[in-house]
């Protein structure tokens, strides 16, 4: 057995596995990165410990250890150009690592790292055009085409959550307006609900005593779990979220005709609360409809472990 370790780094944690060659996940460790203090420092610190603590667990050779990151990775897969959530900028993630750490390190963005996960082991196994769909802190994109991440001339193909879906609309953390992740992540999920709560509309009730009061902290799983029970404002929410997803998934359709879109992610955990009316607003706006086929939206099979996989088999693969 040749493992792999992988480390998923998100806005808001950096979750590692160490993954066996048919992409079973056979240790876990995971650290919160407490939101604002996501300096390169203390993000490469906990990445450190989170790769050295599946180290001593594992009992096979650790052949690569693969960083999913939550950012614009360049072609070189070594530095993170650019990053909305985090604090990278022109950062030489692999080469700062690789001090510290005695395996071979490669880098890739977050969501091409998922995507080859789900197409290895998950949702679209045999998908010749497979896109992917991550809803967290932000969204990630990634296509996966004839067996390839298509990557661009720098490496930074892929950045769906930054097409501007509303001109003039909210900020986002990359400095432009309205872009589609302000609309469609769990992020956006959030933040709608906590100005219902802040509203003190009626209808934030369940949500708010699910909080005690305090929409500061309210969370998407709650939320979620608020819509499973079946209160209809988080529902509703939820609704509002997947509608924004088919809107842009039938852009994405528009550009690049793929077979399957796979939707990740913390907030595909919702399942078809999100994906239902992502697929009635997708078939609404796809141009040609009625004409032509349709690509279908499937949940990511390997869940928020997606990412961690992936990146570990892709670093795998390269060893
Ligand atoms: C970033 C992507 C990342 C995604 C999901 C976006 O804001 O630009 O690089 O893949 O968030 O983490
Ligand atoms: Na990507
Ligand atoms: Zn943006």
């Amino acid at each position: 057995e040749r493992l792999a370790v992988g480390i998923d780094i998100g806005g808001t944690k950096v979750a590692g596995g160490l993954v066996a060659e048919d992409g079973t996940v056979v240790a876990r460790a995971r650290r919160d990165t407490p939101h604002r203090s996501k300096s390169p420092g203390v993000v490469e610190n906990t990445i450190v410990e989170v790769v050295s603590e599946l180290l001593d667990l594992a009992e096979d050779p650790v052949v690569a250890v693969g960083i999913g990151a939550a950012g614009f990775v360049a072609a070189d897969r070594a530095t993170v150009v650019f990053a909305p959530h985090l604090s990278w900028r022109g950062e030489p993630l692999e080469a700062n690592l690789q001090r510290r750490v005695p395996v071979p390190i490669s880098v890739d963005n977050d969501a091409n790292a998922a995507a080859w996960a789900e197409w290895r082991f998950g949702a679209a196994q045999g998908e010749t055009h497979l896109m992917m769909i991550t809803l967290g802190t932000g969204i990630g994109g990634a296509l996966l085409f004839d067996g390839q991440v298509v990557r661009g001339k720098y490496g930074i193909a892929g950045e769906f959550g930054h097409m501007q879906v509303v001109p003039g609309g909210q900020r986002c953390e990359c400095g432009n307006r309205g872009c589609w992740e302000q609309y469609a992540s769990g992020n956006a999920l959030v933040r709608e609900a906590r100005s219902l709560m802040t509203a003190n509309s009626p209808v934030a009730s369940d949500l708010l005593d699910r909080v005690e009061g305090d929409p500061m902290a309210l969370t998407g799983p709650l939320i979620t779990q608020a819509a499973q029970e079946g209160d209809p404002t988080a529902t509703e929410l939820l609704g509002e979220i997947g509608q924004w997803l088919g809107v842009g998934i039938a852009n994405l359709a528009a550009a690049f005709d793929p077979g399957t879109f796979v939707v990740g992610g913390g907030v595909s955990a919702a399942g078809d609360l999100l994906l239902d009316p992502a697929r009635i607003t997708f078939r609404r706006h796809l141009t040609g409809r009625g004409y032509r086929p349709e690509a279908q939206i499937v949940a990511a099979q390997l869940g928020n472990e997606a990412g961690l996989i992936g990146a570990a088999d892709l670093a795998r693969r390269d060893a």
